[in-house]
């Protein structure tokens, strides 16, 4: 049996229809967690809820201890994370709103604790990371939209900036030179963390915005709330019907 962890960001700090069955405030060797694991079920099926920003949202992006983080969720037996994240727009197709299950990813974050493979090493140890999503786990969150009728993009790369900053119309400009699709600020070291521990990983985001330059309005956090609780309301759903159908 495997048991889920859903990881929520911004605009998801807690899940409705989440039958809370208890806390689990855990100290790891790299540090606290972002908030107590919330442990419980959702149409029958174990889950454990960890809001990555804290509850409540008061950790910004660059000093989320996502080590910690992952490290709890091995700890209590997860073995799949579903990574909630809102995210601005890059390419045509990612308009606010839009939920995206991304397929790569490109890491512009730095001085973040990116690894598990640093200290007291017998050996050095390299992680294959050539797909950073867990293909099984995106199809089935793919179908599950499909199944709860809700338009989804099937791939798409997310680029991981530093911010808390949004970033400049020339960082995207080169980002979509990149090829990004989209841009975020907590995809990683998260989804890196989570192969080093070989949990089954995969994103599911949610468009809050354009991103910069895409319009010529500036980027407010009150657009990114408002277009967040209709993409959020269909993420909801959609994590419904996949925990029913798994
Ligand atoms: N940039 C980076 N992170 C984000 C954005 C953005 O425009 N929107 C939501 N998260």
């Amino acid at each position: 049996m495997s048991t889920l962890a859903i990881i929520g960001g911004t605009g998801l700090s807690q899940i409705e229809g989440l039958e809370i069955s208890g806390q689990k405030q855990l100290t790891t060797p790299y540090g606290n967690p972002s908030a107590a694991y919330v442990l419980g079920r959702i149409s029958g099926t174990q889950v454990v809820f960890l809001a990555r920003h804290g509850n409540p949202h008061s950790i910004p992006p660059h000093r989320i201890n996502y080590r910690a983080n992952i490290w709890g969720l091995k700890e209590l037996g997860v073995t799949k994370v579903i990574a909630a994240a809102a995210v601005g727009g890059i390419t045509d197709e990612m308009s606010p709103g839009r939920i995206v299950i991304p397929t790569q990813l490109i890491d512009y974050s730095y001085g973040r604790d990116h690894t598990f493979f640093a200290d007291d090493l017998d050996q050095v140890t390299h992680i294959d990371f050539s797909h950073p999503y867990h293909e099984p786990l995106r199809r089935q969150l793919l179908a599950a939209a499909n199944k709860a009728g809700i338009p989804v993009s099937a791939q798409g790369v997310y680029g991981c900036t530093q911010g808390p900053r949004l970033e400049t119309a020339a960082e995207i400009q080169r980002m979509q030179r990149d090829g990004c699709d989209l841009v975020g600020m907590t995809g990683m070291p998260e989804a890196a963390l989570a192969r080093e521990l070989e949990l089954d990983y995969a994103a599911c985001a949610v468009v809050a915005n354009w991103a910069a330059g895409k319009t010529t309005s500036t980027i407010t956090m009150a657009e990114i709330e408002r277009n967040l609780e209709q993409g959020m309301a269909d993420m909801l759903k959609l994590l419904h019907q996949y925990l029913l159908d798994c």
